[in-house]
């Protein structure tokens, strides 16, 4: 009889299995969503997302940014929730919005935080789809283009180091990095919601924002969960019009488009492991039917394991800290 073939010599003891682990996950590569809103001393719950907040831009973002950084937590992104909504979203291009002065404030407190701002329209369209409208209730492509532009310019003019263009419209990253060329800002980054699918799971992110379409839904501009070939192509699209970084969202039911871009691209590819992921976590474990700790390393070492450089989740601040408690 052949000899047997012995794996298990290698699981043999702890330090065996880290000698030969071959995915890390470390804070750094962590980017954690964050909720701001007008008023003062707010610091509200998110009822679909147990653990989350709608934070106002004084001592509650404080705070919040104090614990990331004292966690080693790689960044943020913002999501801004404005004044008011209207039909072309104005507040999100306004110097003093609710996510420039978010900005201004994350970036005097913390210089060397990382910031990335979402940039979409429908945070602040009274419609709330992701771009403008024409007078059918068509997202006009064209038209949009011109707002993200002036919508990056002005996030790069509070202090944000990365545009990350969220609203699936064709030619978004070039006209963005135009846009922010012009205006002085070459050196900012661009990490592209290259591919992004019309998913269910983002449901409970869009009660956070109040963002979900007043008609119909965004399966005319978002990617069909059907398609992986056409993932190919949006990432090489965005990479073609200057695209830092491409990003695959959601995370956990495409591991295999992250696996895809990843083999297709030497840019950085990142993931985000949206609300309705988190959502489902967070309710299992509050049942006491999961380990929420346990599931929650496993499930970003997986988007790892499938090739994400880095992973926008709002598990990062207690993912950062049980991996500091690992290490
Ligand atoms: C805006 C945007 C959305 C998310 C991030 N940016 C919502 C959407 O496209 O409907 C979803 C994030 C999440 O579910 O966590 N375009
Ligand atoms: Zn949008």
């Amino acid at each position: 009889m052949d000899p047997i073939d012995r794996p298990r010599r290698l699981r043999r003891s702890p330090a065996l299995r880290a000698l030969v682990r071959e995915t890390r996950l470390v804070p750094a590569q962590l980017i954690a969503p964050l909720f701001v809103v007008h008023g003062s001393g707010v610091r509200r719950a998110i009822a679909s997302m147990p653990g989350q907040y709608h934070l106002s831009v004084d001592e509650s973002l404080d705070r919040t940014a104090d614990d990331l950084v004292a966690a080693g937590v790689g960044g943020v992104i913002l999501f801004g929730i404005p004044a008011a909504k209207d039909p072309i979203g104005t507040e999100n291009w306004s110097p003093d919005g609710i996510v420039a002065r978010a900005i201004g404030r994350l970036k005097a407190r913390h210089p060397a935080l990382l910031v990335f701002t979402d940039v979409c329209c429908c945070e602040y369209t009274d419609h709330g789809h992701c771009g403008i409208l024409t007078a059918d209730g068509v997202v006009d492509n064209d038209a949009t283009l011109e707002v993200l532009g002036q919508v990056a310019v002005a996030h790069a003019a509070a202090g944000a180091d990365v545009l990350a263009p969220s609203g699936m419209m064709d030619g978004m990253v070039a006209a963005i990095r135009d846009a922010l060329d012009a205006a002085g800002f070459a050196d900012r980054a661009i990490c592209s919601y290259a591919v992004k699918y019309a998913s269910a799971y983002y449901g409970p992110f869009r009660e956070a924002v109040e963002s979900a379409p007043a008609f119909g839904d965004r399966r005319s501009y978002q990617m069909d969960a059907a398609n992986r070939r056409e993932a190919r192509r949006e990432a090489d699209l965005d990479e073609a019009e200057g695209a830092d970084m491409l990003m695959v969202k959601p995370a956990l039911a495409y591991l295999d488009v992250i696996r895809e871009v990843r083999d297709r691209s030497d840019l950085p590819v990142l993931c985000y492991n949206v609300s309705g992921e988190y959502a489902m976590v967070k309710a299992a474990a509050a049942q006491g039917w999961l380990d929420e700790r346990a599931v929650v390393l496993e499930t970003l070492l997986a988007m790892r394991r499938a090739g994400a450089d880095a992973i926008l989740t709002y598990h990062a601040l207690d993912a950062a800290r049980w991996l500091r408690e690992d290490a």
